[in-house]
């Protein structure tokens, strides 16, 4: 049998380098990864604040399934949280829980499109967006997201890229793989040119506590959107360190029902799949509810020290174009090819893997807009950063014209 269209229609850049990992390894190597955003493969720890309430869950019998949309419990303690950090006004009835934030994007795919409408996506974006569109068959157009202008979305871009059968847009700040923040003045833009239209701002804020830089803070599309319908992203794969828990939830602001119906219909394909894993859902409620200073303070300096070693080493080599990210732990250089022997993104991500040992993720692979880039992940110790770079140096200077 052939594998299905829709299958074959789509890659995923992030894991299709591993294959080529494991090939390097098979011959003896032992690869630097910096290639995937999990933090405990890294040895960060999942704080007791979330493995201590599992234990309970587990032991209190939270093992049936729960309601589809989630556990009442759990999907108040996220309006709590939500209102509490960003002051977006949600109910527990606007809240769906979800196996990660994935989940919740392509359930968003299934409800609030059919095939032939249009999505906007940055040029440079988390993949799972673009996978997601290419598989629902959708007119996918890429906004510009420059490393000249901070890696911000370009609004006057998006609105000439809007039409009638536009039916998202998808904004994520803190950005994955820049790790940029997108500032109000630009979030505010783009609300204004998507209330023109009927049409929804998906906004995916998984990193919305890992801000790095003191006076900086991301702001909730949802808390500037006043009449624009917003769904919103978020969960517990990065900013609580437990991508394994696969937990994430989707809630909509939506004061005038435009998007009553597509939320409707995310809550009925939520029946499809029964539940979200319902011990972690009371888990994750009880986390919620209790004070990140336990952790949070201590594993954002950690992450600020990595980047700032690994922003600093790369601003020094030449033929290299770097934006300092603000959060996250990515990283997304730029090169200027034509000082090197590479022709393009992927042969120099293969080079460094092959010939250096250190697995990163070419740019092309996170859209248009991310040829000639590639992203790293800065969650490895500054020693195993510090490697990295003394070998991309030397790569660099090994393949210039
Ligand atoms: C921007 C963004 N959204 C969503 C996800 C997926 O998150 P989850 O583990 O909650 O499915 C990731 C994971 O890397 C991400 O970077």
């Amino acid at each position: 049998m052939k594998i299905s269209e829709r299958a074959s229609s789509f890659s995923y850049a992030i894991r299709d380098v591993l294959a080529v990992a494991a090939e390097v390894e098979a011959q003896g190597h032992t690869v630097i990864k910096l290639n995937i955003g999990d933090p405990i493969k890294y040895g960060f720890k999942t704080p007791e604040l979330l493995t201590d309430p599992l234990i309970f869950a587990g032991k209190e019998n939270y093992n049936f399934y729960a309601d589809s949309q989630g556990l009442f419990e759990f999907r108040e303690a996220v309006a709590d949280y939500e209102n509490r950090k960003h002051n977006v006004g949600v109910t527990a009835d606007r809240v769906l829980a979800t196996a990660g934030v994935s989940e919740g994007i392509q359930m968003t795919f299934m409800s609030f499109t059919n095939p032939g409408d249009r999505v906007l996506l940055s040029g440079i974006h988390y993949p799972s967006y673009s996978g997601n569109a290419t598989i629902f068959d959708l007119d996918t157009k890429y906004y510009k997201t420059e490393i000249e202008d901070n890696f911000y979305p370009d609004p006057d871009h998006i609105r000439s890229l809007m039409n009638d059968r536009t039916k998202l847009v998808f904004v994520n700040s803190p950005n994955n793989p820049t790790g940029s923040v997108y500032p109000e003045k630009v979030l505010k833009e783009i609300i204004d040119i998507v209330g023109e239209y009927d049409a929804c701002i998906v906004s995916d804020e998984t990193y919305d506590l890992l801000v790095l830089d003191e006076g900086l803070k991301h702001i909730a599309t949802a808390k500037l959107a006043k009449d624009v319908p917003v769904v919103t992203y978020n969960g517990f794969s990065k900013v609580f360190l437990a991508p394994g828990w696969r937990l994430g939830y989707t809630y909509i602001h939506d004061p005038e029902n435009k998007i009553k119906d597509p939320w409707e219909g995310l809550n009925k394909l939520s029946r499809l799949r029964l539940c979200a894993c319902t011990p972690l859902q009371k888990a994750g409620a009880e986390a919620l509810k209790r004070d990140q200073k336990s952790y949070l303070p201590e594993t954002v300096q950690m992450l600020k020290e990595r980047r700032d070693l690994i922003y600093k080493r790369l601003a020094e080599m030449e033929g290299i174009t770097v934006y300092k990210p603000e959060a996250a732990f990515y990283i997304f250089p730029m090169i200027n090819m034509d000082l090197f022997k590479w022709k393009n993104d992927k042969e120099f991500v293969f080079d460094y893997l092959k010939t250096k040992h250190v697995l990163t993720v070419f740019g092309s692979g996170f859209g248009p807009f991310g040829e000639n880039g590639f992203r790293m992940v800065y969650l490895p110790t500054l020693e195993e950063i510090a490697e990295a770079m003394d070998r991309l140096s030397d790569l660099l200077d090994k393949n210039r014209i």
